[in-house]
């Protein structure tokens, strides 16, 4: 996005990334310096639910808020839609990245949950919760109730023994909500209006831009 808007001479005065993890730091940092320079580059160890917009200073010009990689599916609307509304001051636009639950069905979410950094995903879960799982995640699909009504939610587990019995370790939940679901979660739930919205050429994944008001 940002070589994009550089070759169309968009004037980004600075690139600010936010991440609870310490060690996406230097990967991004890698990736990003070459196009946005080091000067315009930061980047803040914070967990969402605590820094607020406040907390990137002041800037001229328009701000772009975004939330990639189907993020805003592992929090509930409700709870999603007061970060949303802390991270961003009126006027921001809010970039999001979602799968959604489409026509397409059930396939395109075992599909992405299938692929290997998915799998490695769920390991690295494991780890860091000292479980030694004895096979491949599994993946199951299911409505769950939430603001906004009957939700699909896709969850991967990781089947581990305890003391000679099966048990299984979730290693990730991401709500994946209707197109109609994913704007009514911007706009009843947020102080947001849904500007533009893009879907990739099988409709199941959509990128939504919303101003905030
Ligand atoms: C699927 S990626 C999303 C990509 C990134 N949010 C973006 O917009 O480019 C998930 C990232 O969000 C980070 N993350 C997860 N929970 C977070 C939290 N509570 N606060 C800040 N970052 C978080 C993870 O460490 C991981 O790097």
């Amino acid at each position: 996005m940002l070589k994009q808007l550089e070759k169309n001479h968009a004037n980004l005065s600075s690139y600010i990334g936010v991440d609870i993890n310490p060690r996406s730091d230097p990967g991004m940092r890698q990736e990003l310096e070459p196009i946005i320079g080091s000067e315009r580059f930061h980047y803040m160890i914070a967990d969402y639910n605590e820094c607020t917009a406040d907390d990137f200073g002041a800037h001229q010009g328009l701000t772009v808020v975004t939330m990639l990689g189907f993020q805003e599916g592992n929090e509930l609307p409700e709870k999603m839609a007061n970060i949303l509304a802390g991270l961003t001051k009126p006027g921001d636009l809010l970039l999001s990245e979602m799968q959604l639950f489409s026509a397409g069905g059930y396939g395109p979410m075992v599909d992405f949950y299938n692929l290997e950094p998915m799998k490695r995903f769920s390991n690295s879960v494991c780890k860091r919760n000292r479980v030694a799982a004895i096979d491949q995640h599994s993946i199951f699909i299911t409505p769950i109730d939430t603001a906004l009504g009957k939700t699909m939610v896709a969850a991967t587990i990781a089947p581990y023994r305890h003391n000679g019995s099966q048990r299984y370790l979730l290693t990730n939940c991401c709500l994946k909500y209707t197109q109609r679901q994913f704007r009514e979660m911007r706009e009843q739930q947020s102080a947001f209006q849904v500007v533009e919205e893009f879907l990739t050429g099988d409709g199941t994944i959509a990128y939504q831009f919303a101003l905030r008001a």
